[in-house]
């Protein structure tokens, strides 16, 4: 008997037989069948490979891997990470959970508000600057919403420090004046090394009584005020909420500070806004959940390695990064959730950049070069400035024209047609076919960035459910750490003798 799985790949095999540009020909209902309207955002999947057949072998798939039981579990806070044991309670922190994590997140919540009412307050003093310090979850998150919303007069001067190479403390340091910094160190674990590493250099740095201004976020209280933190100053949040998932709680204290409480309750609200969506919609019309079959159509199926994304507005130039985390940690994994080995691909190979940019650099090899990469474009229809004239209008232009080249590209025949000879016009052929998606906003402001995120949260989590893996855990960052650390120890064991000579080189 096929396996659905199969029955997807036959259904892929087809979809590949026809160009994409005639597909619109093909399927008079493509362009409203594969867009969406949610959140005030619009996401266009058509120009794309998924078709009717390919959906269909999709929606057979999630019947038979209970996809929607799983969707059940983590958003009423049943177990999803077994290896960890535990639930994935990131969406109670914006109110759909299990009671128990949605009561604790409010409580933690209002503990955040007293400290920044605090904070707001001069308890801490004239506080000008804040030295956010994490790595991981505990940084790309804030830092992303801070650099995309942050008003033309920022509330305070906030500097993000997450590299163990202290030159990023450093840098940091050089902006603030030391007796108006306040340090908020988030780290779920408080004993990351980086982080605890910077944090005592910062505190070093700051003077004496630096540490009365420490704040620390973190699911280990009792590691923080063992390491000296105020217990006054400690926001905890739930062991359940993963480290990539942790922006919603007391992680984004710094963000809360920088953009003003409204805002930090606008970016929850519109995350919890696609949270419904993503819990109740029809699968057909749920925007996570065909984002992530094309996502697993292109790398687990077509086998694409890569999945690139570019942001055609300055304020998310750091969304590439979070996503890199994000699907990255969360599905690059090589065993299924009962530790089996996986028989096709995980997490392509996140990257991208900005937009105008990037054209200027690697779309060269997007439109000519070998490889398939499947590249989502993000645009935002009111400008993020004030500058006016044209920069908007062409910065939209080019977003959808690079779209356009890459499906349609450029035949042979036209590059003659254009007096090329022969050699020339091979150079000047696009081969197109190429597939993109596109997600068009209709502001960029704290509700719209909420719910994008918490669109790739959850269409990262479909990705992990039907490739039957568990999305929650990161066990493949431990080995690295392991030998870093025996190495640190002068434990060089069974060190191949590149590493020896190298160590010996830098002194170690
Ligand atoms: O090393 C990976 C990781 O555990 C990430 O998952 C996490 O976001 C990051 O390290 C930071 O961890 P912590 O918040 O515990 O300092």
């Amino acid at each position: 008997m096929k396996t659905e799985w199969q029955a997807v790949e036959e259904a892929a095999q087809a979809a590949q037989a026809s160009a994409l540009v005639s597909k619109f020909d093909e399927e008079k209902s493509r362009l409203q069948r594969l867009t969406f309207d949610v959140a005030d955002m619009h996401f266009d999947l058509s120009r794309t490979h998924l078709d009717i057949g390919v959906v269909d072998a999709f929606l057979a798939l999630a019947k038979q891997t209970d996809f929607q039981g799983l969707r059940a579990r983590l958003l009423s806070g049943d177990t999803v990470n077994p290896t960890e044991g535990r639930a994935a309670s990131h969406t109670a922190e914006r109110g759909m959970g299990a009671e128990a994590d949605v009561h604790a997140a409010d409580e933690a919540r209002r503990q955040m508000r007293a400290l920044y009412d605090r904070i707001e307050g001069g308890a801490f003093g004239d506080v000008r600057h804040i030295i956010h310090i994490g790595i991981g979850g505990s940084f790309l998150g804030p830092a992303l919403v801070i650099d995309a919303l942050l008003p033309k007069e920022p509330r305070y001067d906030v500097q993000i420090v997450s590299n163990i190479d202290a030159r990023a403390l450093e840098r940091a340091l050089m902006h603030v004046d030391r007796t108006r910094t306040l340090i908020v160190t988030a780290s779920k674990s408080f004993t990351t090394l980086e982080t605890m590493m910077n944090t005592e250099s910062a505190l070093k740095a700051l003077g004496q009584d630096a540490k009365s201004r420490l704040i620390a976020v973190t699911a280990a209280p009792d590691k923080a005020t063992e390491f000296g933190v105020d217990a006054a100053n400690v926001l905890p949040f739930a062991e359940t909420v993963g480290g990539r998932y942790s922006l919603w709680t007391g992680v984004g204290l710094a963000a809360a500070l920088a953009l003003g409480w409204e805002e930090y309750e606008a970016l929850l609200s519109g995350a919890a806004a696609m949270d419904r969506h993503f819990a109740d919609a029809d699968l057909t019309e749920n925007v996570p959940f065909v984002a992530a079959c094309m996502d697993l159509l292109y790398a687990s199926v077509i086998g694409a390695e890569t999945r690139a994304v570019f942001a055609y507005d300055e304020r998310l130039a750091l969304l590439p990064p979070f996503l890199q985390q994000l699907e990255t940690e969360s599905n690059g994994k090589r065993v299924d959730r009962d530790g089996e080995t996986l028989e096709r691909g995980s997490a392509p190979v996140v990257w991208g950049g900005v937009g105008t940019d990037a054209q200027h650099a690697v779309f060269q090899m997007l439109h000519q070069g070998t490889h398939l990469i499947p590249t989502e474009f993000l645009a935002v229809k009111e400008p993020g400035h004030s500058i006016g004239g044209d920069h908007h209008a062409q910065l939209l232009a080019n977003c959808i024209a690079q779209g356009a080249a890459l499906l349609r590209g450029r035949s042979f025949e036209e590059a003659k047609a254009k007096g090329a000879d022969d050699a020339l016009a091979h150079a000047k052929t696009f081969p197109g076919d190429k597939p993109s998606s596109t997600i068009l906003l209709d502001r960029l402001d704290a509700r719209t960035l909420g719910a994008l995120l918490s669109f790739y949260e959850h269409r990262t989590f479909a990705f992990g459910a039907l490739l039957g893996i568990n999305s929650f855990d990161q066990m493949g960052v431990e080995l690295g750490k392991d030998v870093a650390r025996a190495i640190a120890d002068g434990d060089l064991g069974d060190l191949d003798p590149s590493s020896r000579d190298l160590l010996t080189r830098v002194g170690l």
